[in-house]
């Protein structure tokens, strides 16, 4: 299996995403998306979007982040959406102690204590309030993974919402929160989409964009990050029928992930053994990461929760007149609700391939390929002329030029024509376009698939068609 380092160095190296502010020595927890991340990142959120909306019942929209702040109360997030905090007396470290917990077991684990870790791992699934937690790591004497310290406050809840001011006073009337889900922002337009598009029950409203959550533990790359991305669809359904929706809704979002050519082996569905205050079903999409498995995807039902509250905290009734049974109810919810950044290092992860290929001069060398699926790679073509005289530069550059009225492409001249067949393959770009002395003399190009490696001799006027064909 892959190593994490390996993608992350790769990802910097080839301009697909960098620390944020890296000049400042980085922000924790934040990423940028560097020329190439840039194209990826636009081709999955394109793709969730022609899946989810180019369908007959549902319709997208972008809301803003800033939502007023009621949202927030409706929603549960002002009291509930808190990580269990500890701080250490001596070494002013601050933990979730759910995490602290879970090191230490892994710790014991490695050292072969099972009976320890065993006991442990019983009393964290038994936690129900906080002071569980704080009496489990008083109990065990858990200590400071770094200072070694077991002198550590209560336990406190940490409200994971960012906090920013409206106008030019900074006190609590003014306060804003930064939108820790885009699924809201769905919610307290159900009725303005509904109206305006004419939509009955079943349909769906979708949406992309950032989110932000100030979590304590930022790890593994892109995969627990502070900003981020979401793509979230809220499906409206009748009361009663939300498990057959919630069943389909699991299957295509599944469908989806294996269709962008994820392998099915690193793709599973978890249920979630504790339910969110708001479903009462919920599973998730894992993907496989070099640091184990992690959710890419969460499906939950939602029931009336967020509909109703937002009618309770707003006085504006949410509900669905069914002109034809003369009924009236509140829609139940079927959520996805996808990370398009955790998507995207498992796209990476997965079309990450070493192989051991042959050269020009027949000796054996490692190719480094992305085999990401033709309409995701961030780079569609390479055009290469064969050498930088004798008519092949002029051809090439008017080919290139013709090729990017509609695609992503790059020209490349630098280097023998099997180095830069290499560096196309590293950052997965579908076709190579060599032009070379036939080439000026009847017009023909080779086309080079990354995969197979095979080579298409075709005429250069038909080069569009010829890549329309093979990303479809
Ligand atoms: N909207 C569900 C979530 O953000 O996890």
């Amino acid at each position: 299996m892959i190593k994490l380092d390996t993608v992350i160095s790769l990802a910097k190296r080839r301009g697909f995403i960098f620390q944020s502010s890296e000049i400042y020595g980085g922000l924790n927890g934040c990423w940028d998306y560097g020329p190439l991340g840039v194209e990826l990142l636009k081709n999955i959120k394109e793709s969730w979007w022609k899946s989810m909306t180019y369908r007959d019942d549902i319709e997208g929209i972008d809301a803003s982040i800033l939502m007023h702040p009621r949202t927030w109360e409706a929603s549960g997030h002002v009291g509930q959406f808190t990580d269990p905090m500890i701080d250490n007396l001596t070494s002013k470290g601050r933990y979730r102690a759910d995490n602290l917990i879970e090191e230490y077991i892994d710790k014991l684990k490695k050292k072969n204590h099972t009976d320890k870790a065993a006991e442990l791992e019983i009393r964290l699934q038994s936690v129900k309030e906080l002071s569980d937690y704080y009496n489990i790591i008083i109990d065990f004497q858990i200590p400071d993974p770094v200072s070694g310290s077991t002198e550590w406050t209560e336990v406190r809840n940490f409200n994971l919402m960012f906090k920013t001011f409206i106008g030019p006073l900074e006190e609590s009337s003014s306060m804003v929160y930064l939108r820790p889900e885009t699924a809201q922002g769905i919610y307290v337009n159900f009725k303005n989409v509904m109206e305006s598009s004419r939509q009955k029950v079943p349909f769906g409203i979708a949406q992309i964009g950032k989110a932000f959550r100030n979590e304590i533990n930022t790890k593994n790359f892109l995969f627990r990050t502070r900003e981020f991305e979401q793509m979230e669809m809220q499906y409206f359904v009748k009361p009663g029928s939300e498990f057959e929706w919630y069943d389909y809704w699991k299957n295509q979002r599944m469908e989806w992930y294996l269709n962008m050519g994820i392998n099915k082996e690193n793709l599973k569905f978890k249920d979630h053994d504790k339910l969110a205050h708001y479903a009462n079903k919920a599973v998730d999409i894992e993907y496989q990461f070099p640091f184990g498995w992690g959710e890419i995807e969460g499906i939950h039902s939602r029931t009336d929760f967020d509909l109703k509250a937002h009618t309770q905290f707003s006085g504006k009734k949410l509900e669905y007149v069914d002109t034809v049974n003369q009924e009236r109810y509140t829609p139940y919810v079927i959520e996805t609700s996808g990370g398009v950044s955790r998507g995207l290092m498992a796209f990476l992860c997965d079309a990450y391939n070493e192989e051991d290929v042959t050269d020009d001069n027949g000796k054996s060398e490692k190719r480094v390929v992305i085999k990401f699926k033709h309409s995701v790679a961030p780079m569609t073509a390479a055009v290469l002329p064969l050498v930088n005289k004798d008519g092949m530069p002029e051809l090439a550059e008017k080919i290139y030029k013709n090729l990017q009225r509609n695609f992503k492409v790059t020209y490349d001249t630098s280097g023998a024509i099997g180095r830069r067949y290499r560096r196309n393959d590293e950052i997965g770009t579908p076709f190579c376009i060599t032009i070379d002395g036939q080439s000026v003399e009847d017009g023909t190009v080779t086309v080079r698939e990354r995969d197979t490696m095979a080579q298409d001799r075709i005429s250069n006027d038909k080069i569009d068609n010829y890549i329309f064909d093979k990303i479809r």
